[in-house]
């Protein structure tokens, strides 16, 4: 085992260290000349599956579910589709209205989650097309799908899903340029400029990466002093949302510490109540449209002496004077912010565990792949 951690002491660190590679298998073949190309998108469209398609409902659990959120901002904005994420387990006792007309995307890491393979067989037999976003090839997902976009992850042994998170933004935005490009809402300079950022990523995360595994690193000693925590909230708006949603659920799956996330909005309407000086707050607030409202949250928690930890876009200085500690990530689109945001926060949640003492790669209570409902 310790040879198949490749000098790690646990898989999760690995699978964080291995983003980068991840997320260039996640884009090898589908970047090329500057184009994109989805040739299984391409065979769906061609069998005129996507004809008539009039909304997008995603269908995934857990980390998967967050990714299926960042959906809708993606594929909302580029295509102007309208998107619904739902849970899986919500979406197949909710009678949901689906049809020819509803395009399903699956997003499954395991492609083996009972919820969501029930979900979606259900909106198969009211006729609706599925796409698969998985990294398992053949996996019981591949066999209720019209078209399967492989992650191309490589395996991931922790439970948590870390380069997995990743590898399927990365997919699900192909396939939403995609579509944005099909409905004529992407002309040809914007395609270039979206594929250029997107495939710079993965030397952006190795740049996180190298920093944090460098004595220059803040990530690890902010990790330790956070280690008797007793709850921590994370808040952020727009991309930032999904992003502080993934980041709490890191934190608790795998270090048991109460962590809720936000939308940064929504704190004023009850979660505010919590803040004190012992509950910290973490704010997404990469540079975005709506940085200047994130801002205005922060300075709202601080202005009740919660400490504040931020993930901000590296060269922002005015952050400083709003924040006790900050992650800065490189500078990417608004809507690649997830891709860099997330990265922190996993090793944040590593880190804290590990000083916990937690068994950070098979945590309490949890299964890798929930295949019974
Ligand atoms: C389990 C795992 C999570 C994962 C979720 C969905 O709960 O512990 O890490 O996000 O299942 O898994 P899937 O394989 O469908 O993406």
């Amino acid at each position: 085992e310790a040879a198949e951690k490749g000098g790690y002491p646990h898989f999760v660190i690995k699978e964080i260290n291995e983003q980068p590679d991840a997320l260039r298998r996640a884009l090898t073949g589908r970047i090329r000349d500057g184009q994109l190309h989805l040739p299984e998108m391409e065979r769906i469209e061609h069998a005129g599956l996507l004809n008539g398609i009039q909304r997008i409902i995603v269908v995934a659990c857990g980390t998967s579910y967050h990714v299926g959120m960042l959906a809708k901002y993606a594929i909302e904005k580029w295509a102007r589709i309208p998107v619904e994420a739902i849970t899986a387990a919500e979406f197949r006792y909710s009678d949901p209205i689906v049809g020819p007309e509803t395009l399903c995307i699956a997003i499954t890491q395991s492609g083996e989650t009972a919820d969501t393979l029930v979900g979606i067989r259900q909106a198969r037999e009211h006729g609706a097309p599925v796409i698969a976003i998985t990294n398992i090839v053949s996996s019981a997902i591949t066999r209720l799908a019209d078209a399967v976009l492989y992650l191309q992850a490589g395996p991931e042994i922790g439970v948590v899903a870390t380069k997995s998170f990743v590898s399927s933004v990365a997919v699900l935005y192909l396939l939403g340029l995609y579509l944005g490009q099909e409905r004529g809402r992407i002309n040809p300079e914007q395609m270039q400029e979206f594929l250029e950022a997107l495939e710079i990523l993965p030397e952006q995360i190795q740049q996180i990466l190298d920093h944090a595994n460098s004595e220059h690193d803040t990530i690890e000693p902010l990790a330790r002093r956070m280690a008797d925590l007793k709850s921590i909230m994370f808040i952020g708006r727009g991309v930032g949302y999904p992003t502080a949603l993934e980041g709490a659920l890191k934190l608790k799956e795998i270090s048991y510490i109460h962590a809720e996330g936000f939308p940064a909005g929504e704190l004023k309407h009850g979660s505010i109540a919590l803040l004190d000086p012992e509950t910290p707050l973490v704010g997404i607030a990469t540079a975005s449209h709506v940085y200047e409202k994130v801002l205005s949250n922060i300075q709202e928690v601080r202005a009740r002496d919660a400490h504040v930890i931020v993930v901000a876009t590296a060269g922002d200085e005015r952050i400083k004077q709003h924040a006790n500690d900050i992650m800065y990530v490189p500078a990417t689109l608004e809507m690649f912010s997830p891709l860099l945001a997330s990265v922190p926060l996993q090793l944040f949640a590593y880190h804290v565990a590990v000083a916990r003492n937690c068994n950070v790669d098979q945590p309490r209570n949890l299964a890798k792949s929930v295949t019974v409902e």
